[in-house]
């Protein structure tokens, strides 16, 4: 069985101002197995938050199914952790605090709060700043807490949508290895969003490549080269080629449909 279902998704939205329907996903479906870290890799605008929005349960499909460990997915639940792109963290509140904010929400005391937020923390790096507030963190500092806040509530999914891109690139670099780190210490199953070949690459086992609005998989595809993967070396280069003439092809069709 699939740690994620997704069957035959259609997402519709209504634009009321210009009074038309805009379809951003059309038809999708896909298999994510447990402990599989897929990277959704599509064009601006076809539709890769839309999906990863439907998976976390903050959107409805217009029609077809989202299962997550085979139960229908039909509002947010802490099965599903999620972080985005900028880490909405709260200002008032420390790291630490940050962290725990969802144990806060759950009765949960102050002295298991902390033990359980440090583990955490610990985990992404950033043993030290616990009493720090977010204005006094660096864009990737801020981020690694996100994920903390994500990881803190043991989801069996996270979802991630481009939540490095606002990042330099030293900093993604070194991201993109603690993530892949953090994944195969706790097993968890990722679905992470991203515009760029390279990351997908660099962090998928499975990449799935989507077409231009309205959103479709065009391709879907098991990527096991061993890791720490080497950006410059000849299967890293063969699988972009590869990604980049399905993402170019995809490109002129539309071309071509105008
Ligand atoms: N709430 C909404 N109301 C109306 N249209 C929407 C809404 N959310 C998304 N759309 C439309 O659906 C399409 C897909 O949007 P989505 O944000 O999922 O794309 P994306 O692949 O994540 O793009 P990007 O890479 O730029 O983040 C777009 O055409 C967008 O305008
Ligand atoms: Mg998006």
């Amino acid at each position: 069985m699939a740690e994620i279902a997704i069957r035959s998704i259609v997402k519709t939205f209504t634009d009321r101002t210009r009074g038309r329907e805009i379809t951003a996903l059309d038809t999708v479906s896909l298999n994510i197995g447990d402990h599989d870290f897929v990277c959704l890799l599509g064009p601006s605008g076809c539709g890769k938050s839309t999906l990863l929005n439907m998976i976390a349960g903050f959107e409805a499909p217009s029609s077809g199914r989202i299962e997550v460990g085979g139960t229908l997915v039909e509002k947010p639940g802490a099965d599903r952790g999620v972080v985005f792109q900028q880490p909405t963290l709260m200002p008032w509140l420390t790291v630490a605090d940050n962290v725990a904010f969802h144990l806060k929400l759950k009765g949960v005391g102050r002295t298991e709060r902390r033990a359980r937020a440090q583990h955490f923390i610990d985990l992404v790096g950033l043993t030290g700043f616990e009493g720090h507030y977010p204005s006094e963190l660096s864009g990737g500092m801020n981020q690694r807490v996100g994920i903390a806040r994500a990881l803190l509530m043991n989801p069996r999914v996270i979802l991630m949508d481009e939540p490095f891109a606002a990042l330099d690139a030293q900093t993604k670099l070194e991201m993109q290895e603690e993530l892949v780190a953090i994944w195969q210490r706790i097993r968890c199953t990722i679905v992470f969003v991203t515009h760029s070949v390279d990351e997908a690459l660099v962090l998928g086992n499975r990449i799935a490549v989507m077409t231009r609005r309205p959103g479709r998989i065009r391709d879907y595809f098991d990527f096991d080269m061993p890791r720490p993967r080497d950006i410059t070396s000849p299967a890293f280069n063969d699988a972009k080629r590869r990604v980049l003439a399905l993402i170019r092809e995809e490109a002129g069709s539309s071309r071509k449909a105008a």
